[in-house]
């Protein structure tokens, strides 16, 4: 039996864009698993972060494969009040022409762009996007409609100030989960939450960059949290509760858990599904 850890101080930030995935709903759930005690957090898949806003660790390091959103959290880690300038702009020219002129400059000229307006143009079309459902083609073109909000909450200043005292905390890396994770050591915590295994063979949403994650990446994944373990690293992993994945985690602690999917766009398949939540080296 685990020991008991203390609760958390109140919540000081939270995810600043909506994401696939993301675990907000499953935050409970995850935090009552937390280790006790740990070195440095790690969240190597890190999408919208829900569990290091909340966690708000003293060290840490957040990474992704996605380089926008390691872009994001740079630029709000460095200067979060120039990203708050280029959003209040974007809330003002908030129309239907600014989406799809916006859409279209974030895919012709985003990499001309400086850190403060690519984290803005990325916040701006992530809000103001159809279901919040940041996705991008084969070639990596973000290709969302525009969604139909009354007043969507495009520039919040309070959230990203928030955002910015944990995130200039953290160590921020943009690239595969194996290289994030070479540093870790005996005592550190890491919490993997990887795009999942499909439940049914066409529910696979792979999308959030160009990659694929398919049953390859998911077995050299458990390697990865093996070895993690035996070099006396504590890990946590969610994912989805199917056969695959509980034989490849077979030894760990694998609990079950019921999360709702609240983005899919086909309503009649939003409702609980079952995930796991996998647990080794405490
Ligand atoms: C399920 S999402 C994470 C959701 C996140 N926990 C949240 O609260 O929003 C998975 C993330 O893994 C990233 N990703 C996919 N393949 C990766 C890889 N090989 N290495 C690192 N990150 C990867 C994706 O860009 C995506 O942001």
């Amino acid at each position: 039996m685990r020991p008991v850890r203390a609760p958390l101080p109140a919540p000081v930030a939270s995810p600043v864009i909506k994401w696939v995935g993301g675990k907000t709903k499953l935050l409970p759930e995850l935090l009552a698993r937390l280790p006790d005690r740990f070195g440095r957090y790690y969240e190597p898949f890190a999408g919208g972060a829900a569990l290091f806003f909340r966690v708000a660790p003293s060290r840490a390091v957040l990474a992704d494969s996605n380089a926008d959103l390691i872009n994001l959290y740079s630029a709000i880690a460095e200067d979060h009040a120039a990203v708050v300038r280029r959003l209040q702009h974007h809330r003002t020219a908030h129309s239907e022409a600014h989406y799809y002129e916006m859409r279209e400059r974030w895919n012709q000229q985003r990499p001309s762009w400086n850190a403060a307006e690519r984290a803005a143009a990325f916040i701006y079309l992530n809000k103001t996007c159809f279901n919040g459902l940041w996705r991008v083609n084969r070639s990596g073109a973000f290709n969302v409609p525009i969604g139909r909000y009354i007043d969507p909450p495009i520039c919040v200043p309070e959230a990203l100030r928030a955002a910015h005292e944990v995130l200039a905390r953290a160590e921020l890396r943009c690239g595969d989960y194996k290289t994030a994770v070479s540093t870790a050591t005996r005592g550190d915590f890491l919490y993997f939450d990887p795009p999942y295994d499909p439940l049914t063979p066409t529910a696979s949403f792979t999308s959030y960059t160009a990659n694929v994650f398919g049953p390859d990446q998911q077995r050299e994944l458990a390697e990865t949290a093996r070895t993690l373990v035996s070099r006396g690293c504590k890990v946590m992993l969610s994912n989805s509760d199917t056969p695959f994945i509980r034989t490849l985690y077979k030894g760990f602690q694998i609990d079950r858990v019921k999360c709702s999917r609240a983005i899919n766009s086909n309503a009649a398949k939003r409702g609980d599904v079952d995930e796991v939540i996998v647990v080794g080296g405490y």
